[in-house]
């Protein structure tokens, strides 16, 4: 097993406290993941929230293995492969009626930093091209790229980074612990915050505005289930204006909510949509974007032999990745786990977590579809090290949470059954009753 862990400097890590205490993973099948030593660890958040399926499924695995030794790569630049076209067919087919067209990127973060030049582009090209401003919310968070975190409302993502974007502002977020706390499902409360984006374009003029962009839940901020009628409260005013709305469901994409995706979930369609993570199960790196068929014809105009948008990836429609992809679409569809999130599952998993309301420093329990957010009270003048604690004993005790602030988050594998809900919750129950 090598041990040398001086070199790899690793992302949104604690990396001195990792490396005097290192959580190895070396194997993964299912719903767990076992460590170099042999140790089993119960997977409460697949992977990264991508490992929809669960680890290392036969179709993927195999389509994978296929695909390396017959097509390796191929130019995305005016060149294309058979499975790129045969994907995009599926995955349309999945989305909300009118976003018809896709395009492929290689993570998260670039499907956003994509769908944000579409919508500025897209004015352009049918002539309002002071329609430059972009929106974002408060708490939210859309990736790492300069774009993303401009947009992105998570404060130690962006102030270590300069000025960012020039021409971006944010509405609120809709998180309101005073009247929500412990909801169950949709929060009763805060529709009206969509209205802040009524402040925003009275400051600026709905005419300077390109897009307004947020995640229909937010979750790398912990958890934020959007109160009923928020999501149509913001299409609404879009529409009223004429400015984009752009959902990203980079997390929430692939069945997370019982549903393909948040946006056939909470019946609002957006007018672009980001994806990555779910879409190859985690597998091989790949995002898209989904577009409105009428925001894509918009590009198509002039000379025929033109590039209509000067944008794309080496990597985009990678081979290994559409294969991964398919495989992913088969195993979902096989085994129905999009829409395995909602019912009877979906109520077992919200009665686990809502059962932790009344221990330790639990200030909030909050879930939706296969996703449950326990808020706690940070230590005094520590914030973020009580959370760490749990996440530190859960895994000591064989189970992988997420943890942001003292937040802490569970999206498990859609596979997942009632003996690995109960030993997520339970192994966590017990951990919070031992934490300080
Ligand atoms: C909503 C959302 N957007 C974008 C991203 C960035 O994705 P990536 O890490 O693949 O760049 C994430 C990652 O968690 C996300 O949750």
């Amino acid at each position: 097993m090598y041990q040398d862990l001086d070199a790899y400097w690793m992302p949104f890590t604690a990396n001195r406290q990792f490396k005097k205490s290192p959580r190895l993973l070396a194997r993964a099948e299912g719903m767990h993941f076992w460590t170099p030593d042999g140790r089993q660890v119960l997977d409460g958040i697949a992977g990264l929230w991508c490992v929809n399926a669960g680890h290392a499924r036969p179709k993927i695995v195999e389509a994978i293995r296929q695909q390396a030794g017959e097509l390796d790569y191929a130019p995305p630049f005016q060149m294309g492969h058979p499975k790129a076209f045969e994907l995009a067919e599926r995955l349309v087919k999945l989305t909300p009626p009118g976003l018809d067209k896709v395009f492929y990127t290689n993570s998260g973060s670039e499907s956003v930093e994509t769908a944000l030049k579409m919508a500025i582009a897209y004015h352009r090209v049918r002539g309002e091209g002071q329609r430059t401003r972009l929106i974002g919310r408060e708490r939210g968070y859309h990736g790492v790229n300069f774009g993303g975190i401009s947009v992105g409302g998570i404060v130690a993502n962006r102030k270590m980074f300069g000025t960012l974007l020039a021409g971006v502002d944010h509405i609120r977020h809709t998180h309101d612990l005073q009247r929500n706390a412990f909801s169950r499902g949709q929060p009763e409360y805060g529709a009206e915050f969509a209205d802040d984006l009524e402040r925003v374009i009275a400051l600026h003029d709905a005419s300077t505005i390109a897009a307004v962009i947020v995640e229909p839940v937010a979750g790398s901020t912990g958890v934020l289930v959007p109160p009923k009628g928020y999501l149509q409260r913001l299409r609404e005013i879009c529409d009223k204006h004429g400015i984009l709305l752009i959902f990203d469901e980079v997390i929430t994409g692939f069945g997370r909510l019982g549903a393909p995706f948040a946006a056939s979930h909470f019946g609002v369609t957006p007018d672009l949509m980001t994806v990555a993570k779910g879409i190859t199960n985690g597998c091989v790196p790949m995002g898209a974007v989904f577009v409105k068929q009428e925001i894509h014809d918009a590009f198509m105009n002039g000379p025929e032999h033109l590039i209509e948008f000067f944008h794309g990836y080496t990597y985009s429609a990678h081979p290994l990745a559409c294969a991964a992809a398919l495989g992913t679409l088969d195993t979902y569809e096989e085994e129905q786990l999009l829409t395995r999130g909602q019912g009877e599952l979906a109520e077992y998993f919200a009665d686990a977590v809502h059962s932790l309301k009344g221990l330790p420093h639990v200030i909030d329990v909050r879930n939706i579809g296969l996703v449950g957010g326990i808020e706690l009270e940070p230590l005094p003048g520590e914030p973020g090290k009580r959370a760490f604690s749990v996440f530190l004993d859960c895994w000591e005790r064989g189970v992988l949470i997420r943890v942001t602030g003292d937040i802490i988050a569970l999206s498990p594998p859609l596979i997942i059954e009632k003996s690995h809900i109960d030993q997520i919750v339970g192994t966590l129950a017990d951990a919070l009753k031992r934490a300080a």
